[in-house]
């Protein structure tokens, strides 16, 4: 499974890229408006540090607008991933900028319909929201189920299913467990990931004994 980083937040990344373990990156305007920083300033910035995909949205909401906006985030860097709201028009886009060769991310995915259109149109990611799902009642994991499902079916079907708006470990677990190719984390769960209370009490002890030895590894 790819783990992706969902901060606009440099500092974060810069010190994540760091560990080796971080395949891209996804921003969104809300992201980019935390920063307080200038869209195309932030995402060159992030794409000289994580050579995997950066998705950077689009703010139009019109075809043309989308494209023509497309066109200045693609100049960015190589590895600059459009994204794209899961609407007509941005399928349409979508469509446009795949058979272009632009890497897509077709994000605010919230029913395996729109997923299942989504990879119609070429999206190289599609972006599920899980988190946000939950937070109505509904079970996020239970779209992604059937999103991995569909798309097994239709092995001509390339997209690859990006697992968003996740808020802990066990989301990234349960989407792992079900086959899902990426998960992008907000710094603090990526984090999160490495711990364990156990660890942290195994290796103290370890240390301890270590310690008492007097002996070094040189
Ligand atoms: O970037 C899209 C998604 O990950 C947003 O998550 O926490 O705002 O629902 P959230």
């Amino acid at each position: 499974m790819k783990f992706f980083v969902d901060t606009a937040d440099t500092a974060d990344i810069k010190a994540l890229a760091e560990s080796g373990l971080l395949d891209g990156v996804t921003t969104n305007p809300s992201l980019i408006a935390k920063s307080g920083r200038k869209i195309l300033d932030v995402v060159a910035e992030i794409c000289a540090m994580v050579p995997g995909p950066v998705s950077a949205e689009v703010a139009a909401t019109d075809y043309d607008g989308m494209m023509r906006e497309a066109a200045v985030l693609q100049k960015i860097a190589d590895n600059v991933c459009v994204k794209l709201p899961l609407t007509p028009d941005g399928l349409r886009a979508c469509k446009t900028l795949t058979g272009d060769g632009v890497m897509t991310n077709v994000t605010l995915c919230f029913s395996a319909a729109q997923a299942l259109i989504a990879a119609k149109a070429g999206a190289t990611f599609v972006s599920p929201f899980v988190g946000r799902l939950d937070d109505l009642g509904q079970d996020g994991m239970e779209l992604i189920a059937d999103i991995v499902q569909i798309y097994d079916n239709y092995p001509a079907l390339t997209t690859e299913v990006l697992v968003a708006s996740v808020r802990h470990p066990i989301h990234v677990v349960q989407a792992a467990k079900l086959g899902a190719h990426v998960a992008t984390l907000p710094p603090n769960v990526l984090r999160m990931l490495y711990s364990h209370p156990l660890t942290d009490k195994g290796l103290a002890a370890f240390l301890k004994d270590w310690a008492a030895t007097g002996q070094t590894i040189a």
